[in-house]
């Protein structure tokens, strides 16, 4: 069966990860628990040894273990990474890039599947920081198993405590045998904004962050696609495992779009397009203030959407996905947009709210096709991506002649 990575981490949830090292071994795999300095405080290595029949991993630089670079071998060779419990701190560290031990540098050396589960005092698990940090891992791809509610070590009680063994189980067979449904599929998804550079310092850009889109890249990742990603300017990191293509401009965009385009069953056109340009390109010095008002003269930009519509021309595949970024008669416009641009389904978002559409770690929309109206209620971006993906999964498998 698998190899599977155990990270347990300094919380008192502890003892129950002991547990989940039983049960993943009686279902068939093999486990190597990779314990935290914290870790080792609540229960003894010994324990898992004995339980998992292996080396405990508890120091980056035990003497013996760094012949073969040890964190960067066993990610390479694991199936899954399991973090349970993984505390508030294991969480930022995570979420955050911080390696500065042999968990947290595993996390970033291996491509397998990551399950966390959560265990610490509500308020923590409440605080904007911890949740901003699930919300990047989630965009990250990262699966979770949700804390339970009851009482906690702290004497309160409420949410926070460490799932249940079982449930941890559950969640792992899933992630070890994914359900496939993308498998074989190839899914262009564009992210992030352009930027139109005005002169050698100036550009005309918008606030999107790539955010949605890689929150679609992530998840048809986890369901078994392959996925090409086209990224304008972002410092955020696309997920691991998408093919990325980085533009800057539309017309960059739109060429690498047409590109990558070639073969593909989907393209979701999440990236916040410049639809104006200068009309002559970049001033090639930079533009020095006068007196009085400045006048530049902009033009349209090809419009990618538009044109994979025309040449799909009739054809079912591929399925067409836009996103419409609205302040006013959200659905309107995106009905529109799906008309005029051929396309199979228009992601309509109000904007004009704080919560939603740019930066925002949540989204909610409205998915438009020319059935009907679908209402995705304020969640994370990646829970809209999932049901988006639903919906094209039928599309994909049935599609319907435009
Ligand atoms: N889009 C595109 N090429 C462009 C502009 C937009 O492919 N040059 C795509 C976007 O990626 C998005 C969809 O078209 O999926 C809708 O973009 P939006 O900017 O909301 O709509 P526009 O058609 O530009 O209309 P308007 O700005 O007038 O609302």
């Amino acid at each position: 069966m698998a190899l599977v990575a155990l990270g347990v981490t300094g919380g008192i949830g502890a003892y129950k990860s002991v547990d989940v090292a039983r049960r993943l071994q009686q279902v068939g795999h093999d486990v190597t628990a990779v314990m935290t300095a914290a870790a080792c405080r609540f229960v003894g290595p010994l324990t898992f040894e004995a339980i998992t029949r292996r080396p405990v991993i508890t120091d980056q630089f035990a003497p013996g273990a760094n012949a073969d670079i040890e964190h960067i071998s066993l990610a390479s060779r694991i199936a899954l990474l399991i973090v349970a419990p993984a505390t508030a701190n294991v969480i930022g560290k995570l979420a955050n890039g911080i390696a500065d031990d042999f968990l947290s540098s595993m996390y970033l050396a291996t491509r397998a599947p990551v399950l966390i589960a959560p265990a610490m005092n509500s308020n923590m698990l409440e605080h904007p920081s911890v949740q901003r940090n699930l919300a990047r891992l989630s965009e990250q791809g990262v699966r979770f198993v949700e804390p339970g509610e009851g009482y906690l070590a702290c004497g309160w009680t409420g949410k926070g405590r460490l799932a249940e063994p079982a449930e941890i189980v559950a969640a792992s067979r899933q992630l070890l045998s994914p359900d496939g449904r993308l498998v074989g599929r190839t899914l262009l998804v564009t992210a992030g904004p352009t930027c139109e550079d005005l002169d050698p310092v100036r550009y005309l850009g918008n606030r999107s962050t790539g955010r949605m889109g890689f929150a679609v890249a992530a998840e048809a990742l986890a369901r078994g696609a392959r996925v090409r990603l086209v990224v304008g300017p972002t410092p955020l990191e696309p997920p691991a495992g998408a093919e990325v293509t980085r533009v800057r401009s539309a017309r960059e965009m739109h060429q690498a779009v047409l590109e990558c385009a070639e073969g593909a069953d989907a393209v979701v056109m999440a990236a916040a397009v410049a639809d104006y340009a200068p009309a002559d390109g970049a001033r090639p010095g930079k533009i020095r203030k006068g007196s009085g008002a400045l006048t530049m003269r902009f033009e349209r930009t090809p419009d990618i959407l538009s044109e994979l519509g025309r040449r799909r021309a009739g054809a079912a595949l591929p399925v067409l996905v836009g996103f419409a970024a609205e302040t006013q008669d959200l659905v309107q416009r995106a009905r529109d947009k799906l008309r005029e641009k051929q396309v199979d389904l228009v992601v309509a978002n109000d904007v004009s709210l704080p919560d939603r559409g740019f930066a925002a770690d949540t989204n909610a929309a409205t998915l438009v096709t020319a059935e009907g109206e679908e209402d995705v209620p304020l969640g994370t971006k990646r829970a809209l991506a999932a049901v988006l993906l639903d919906r094209m999964e039928t599309l994909i498998h049935a599609p319907v002649a435009s």
